[in-house]
């Protein structure tokens, strides 16, 4: 594995950053640096590869002076943009956005894409369908030829709470097989920042699908609040590759 050593001020700290972590960072900078510019009102999304995108908009704010506004996708993004002095915006005051720059769980070659591993998929969709332009950026691990050929743990689904189960039957009736996602480090399920639960919903990827109407068919169960795939939203996906290159995909 590849990696990159970055000296703290007279070497006194040194850290490795692994080929992953180093294709995420030029990922996201190279979405930041082509997609933001002075008065940007910027979609900060959510996930490892976001905290970059946020580095690198903390950089060229002090850099150059840039005046943006940060509308989060999640409690993680409110935070980012907090910590890093950023301009916390929100819809009501910003609601319509020049661009959202967010991670995804898997991107296939049209440019759907599976997002919710961190279960914030919701305010990920508002923020995104909210912007001019919505820019995915992630790691190699993330580019697929077809959904679920990477990713393995289905898709993420938003359930109010007290519909979970018929919610479930409703999932297994349509031929897939939902799992509640359950908390690390707490009894019970995990709960979104919208007071929701999750529901991993997992498919055969070996069958063909018309991901718009599996979007659809999912959102339109009672009981759901939305689904974690993007069908026909982004306008480029910056993957950063093992190499150290950044490859695009536009639709
Ligand atoms: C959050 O719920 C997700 O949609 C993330 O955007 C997605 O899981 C990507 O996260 P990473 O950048 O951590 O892979």
């Amino acid at each position: 594995m590849r990696s990159l050593l970055l000296h703290g001020l007279r070497g006194v700290r040194s850290y490795s950053m692994s080929t992953v972590e180093q294709a995420k960072r030029a990922a996201a900078f190279m979405a930041v640096d082509q997609h933001v510019q002075n008065n940007t009102v910027v979609g900060v999304g959510s996930g490892s590869t976001v905290v970059y995108a946020v580095e690198r908009l903390t950089e060229r704010v002090k850099n150059e002076n840039l005046q943006l506004k940060c509308v989060p996708t999640s409690f993680q993004a409110r935070q980012l943009i907090i910590s890093n002095n950023l301009v916390l915006a929100d819809l009501e005051t910003c609601p319509e956005l020049d661009v959202a720059i967010d991670g995804a769980d898997e991107v296939d070659a049209h440019l759907s894409c599976i997002k919710g591993g961190g279960g914030c998929q919701t305010q990920e969709k508002v923020v995104a369908a909210a912007a001019k332009k919505f820019v995915v950026v992630a790691d190699y691990r993330k580019d697929s030829e077809r959904l679920g050929q990477q990713w393995e743990k289905g898709l993420p689904v938003e359930v109010v709470p007290f519909a979970y189960k018929p919610v479930a039957i409703k999932m297994e009736r349509m031929g897939f097989e939902p799992v509640l996602r359950m908390a690390k480090n707490k009894a019970g399920p995990v709960i979104t920042d919208n007071g929701n639960v999750i529901l991993d919903v997992k498919f055969d990827a070996t069958q063909e699908r018309d991901w718009k109407q599996v979007e659809s068919d999912i959102n339109n169960v009672a009981g759901v609040v939305e689904v974690g795939l993007f069908v026909g939203m982004a306008n480029v996906a910056y993957f950063g590759m093992e190499d150290g290159t950044v490859k695009t995909r536009t639709p």
